[in-house]
Order: structure tokens, then C-alpha cells, then sequence
């Protein structure tokens, strides 16, 4: 198999280059030629981007060997199409992590990642909790985002809905963290219940979720959900600060049970503090920008709109988005 020497990530592939590359199957469909002949259209992505391939050798074979949602090590020419690259499949073999671990095989080079710098991200942070006047709350998040600094960099924020990839729960805490800013200015609300709540407000999601490279929904996901989770997190730790105020350890407790609004929301609790109805909007904001941006960026043709297959079940107006990604880019610098 491949050489770690020549792997080659989607994002630099060149017209008529031959490639060697592991990448995630998105999707499959055996389809027929003119000609009547089975061939198999699919697409691929790695962290860098995503690609459609044809396979005209052997499709209905290949079709039954591989899956959605696994890995691949493949072998292709590049070809442009339409002004869009695409690959002429060679040859595409099922990897298994462990017997490619030695092959430059890592389920990183696959995994759709944050776009951001996480070293700035968790600076931030930092620096909103070295702000955080109340020494007890100060120390509630401090302990916490210590013990937990290795998941809190890598975890997604979701499943599937928003943030969904590597980095994408710091991305989305931070970002409620700075429109958290303007709203404390704003309304002049208490800053550090706000910070606070939302520092901590999905710190369930780290045992509601596996991560990656599954991310799939843990025991405990299930059985308790993530604001049950984070609350039991966050109640343990107020019970070992000595002489953490009561009413202050109800109101920060209040603010994780009610950030998702609705009982049908899974929140046991309605927002009932401005802190709380502050947390619950920046964070509902957050995430459904972050489905809007997901929605077009998984519509891959040249549309104007997207189709209605998505969260908001209307077609999205996809040229709004190309302003963020320039700012992305300039982020990443
Ligand atoms: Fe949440
Ligand atoms: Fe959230």
C-alpha cells in the first residue's frame, strides 16, 4: 500500500496526477453507462476537502466491499471535469487502522477538523477565565477545564447537528464566549455567571459522546444526555470548593439545566435568570449558524441555493457563506 513519503491530501491534488490517498467514503451509487455498464459513482473527503471518484472496473464487486462512513486507501488519477477535479479509481481497498498504523495511516488525516487555530481558541478561554472576578466560580472552571484540556481541544459539539468535527466544541464555546461579551456590555448582566455558564454549559457533552473517530452517543449519552451529565460534573465539583455559596451554586446549576430552552429540548428547566435566557439565545445562535454553514458547504454543486434536504428543510441561499471563508482563511494564519 502507500508510501507516507507520496500520500497526497485532497486539497493538493493537481489535474493528471497519480495519487495514493486514505480518505472517508461519503457516499455510493452504482449507476449505468450509455452503454449500459455498471460503474460506481462516489465521493470522498479527507480533512482538507471533498472529492466525487468513478469507478468503471469491477463496480458491483467493489460496491458490496466497501461502506459509507470507512476508511480507504486509494489509488486514482486526477482528471478535470467541468473545472472541478474528480478521480479515475484504480483501486480502492478497505483500510484497517491497525494493520496501517506503520503506513502513515491516522484517522487525523481523514477527520473534517476546525478550521481555526485551538492553541488561540484555548488562549481565550484562558484568558475569560483569568477574568472571572468570583473566586469560587473562578476556580469551578478552572479545575474543570483542566482536568478535561485534552477532550476539550479535540471533541466535536454534537453528534451530527452543529460543530461536528475535530475542535468543533472549543470553536463553538469560544464563539458563544465573544457574543457572551456584547451581551454582558448590553444588558449589564452579572459577567461572570455569564462566562461561566457558558464556559461550562455543554462540558456534559465530554461523556455524552465518544468522540472520534466514531463520535457516536456513549452509554452514558444515552441513558442521562448531556445536561444531566454536565450538571452531576459540575455539582461534584462545587461540592469540593469549601464554603461555595448556595445560592450561587443554584444559580450556575440553573443556567447548565435550562441552556437548551424547552422541555422538549430536553432542558428539565426554562430559563428564569437574564444570565440564563442570555446562555440559551448565544448558544441557540451559535449552533444554527453553524448548521447553516454546514448545510452549504455539503451542497456541492454550483447552485445558487441549496436543496431542501437539511435541518431548516428550506433551501439556503448559499452565496451569503463566502465571506466566512475568507475570514477562515485569514484565521488560520
Ligand atoms: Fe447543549
Ligand atoms: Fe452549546
Amino acid at each position: 500500500m502507500a508510501n507516507k513519503n507520496i500520500l497526497k491530501s485532497i486539497k493538493d491534488y493537481k489535474n493528471q496526477d497519480e495519487v495514493w490517498s486514505y480518505l472517508l467514503l461519503k457516499s455510493k451509487n452504482l449507476r449505468l453507462t450509455r452503454g449500459n455498464n455498471l460503474y460506481l459513482d462516489i465521493f470522498l473527503s479527507d480533512a482538507t476537502g471533498m472529492i466525487a471518484g468513478k469507478i468503471w472496473d469491477n463496480a458491483k464487486e467493489i460496491n458490496d466491499k466497501i461502506d459509507i462512513g470507512m476508511a480507504v486507501g486509494v489509488k486514482a488519477i486526477v482528471e478535470e471535469f467541468n473545472g472541478r477535479n474528480q478521480l479515475n479509481i484504480e483501486k480502492i481497498v478497505k483500510i484497517d487502522e491497525s494493520e496501517f498504523d506503520d503506513k502513515g495511516f491516522s484517522w487525523e488525516l481523514l477527520l473534517p477538523t476546525t478550521k481555526k487555530n485551538v492553541d488561540q481558541l484555548w488562549k481565550n478561554i484562558q484568558k475569560a477565565i483569568a477574568n472571572i472576578e468570583n473566586p469560587f466560580l473562578k476556580e469551578l472552571v478552572e479545575k474543570i477545564y483542566s482536568h478535561n484540556k485534552e477532550d476539550i481541544l479535540k471533541f466535536p459539539a454534537s453528534m451530527k447537528l452543529h460543530h461536528a468535527f475535530v475542535g468543533g466544541f472549543i470553536e463553538h464555546i469560544e464563539s458563544v464566549l465573544k457574543m457572551g461579551f456584547a451581551a454582558i456590555e448590553n444588558y449589564k448582566v452579572n459577567k461572570d455567571l455569564v462566562v461561566t455558564g457558558i464556559l461550562l454549559h455543554d462540558i456534559g457533552k465530554l461523556n455524552e459522546l465518544s468522540g472520534f473517530p466514531n463520535n457516536i452517543y456513549t452509554d452514558a449519552g444515552n441513558f442521562l444526555g448531556h445536561i444531566t451529565i454536565g450538571y452531576s460534573m459540575i455539582h461534584n465539583e462545587i461540592k469540593k470548593i469549601k464554603k461555595f455559596p448556595k445560592e450561587l451554586a443554584l444559580k450556575i446549576e440553573h443556567i447548565i439545566l435550562s441552556h437548551q430552552g424547552k422541555y422538549e429540548y430536553q432542558s428539565p428547566k426554562k430559563p428564569a435568570l437574564p444570565e440564563a435566557i442570555i446562555v440559551h439565545y448565544l448558544d441557540e445562535l451559535d449552533a444554527r449558524m453553524n448548521m447553516y454553514k454546514q448545510a452549504v458547504e455539503n451542497d456541492v454543486g454550483d447552485n445558487k441555493w441549496t436543496s431542501l434536504s437539511n435541518y431548516f428543510r428550506i433551501p439556503l441561499y448559499k452565496e451569503s457563506h463566502k465571506g466566512d471563508e475568507k475570514e477562515n482563511a485569514k484565521e488560520k494564519k
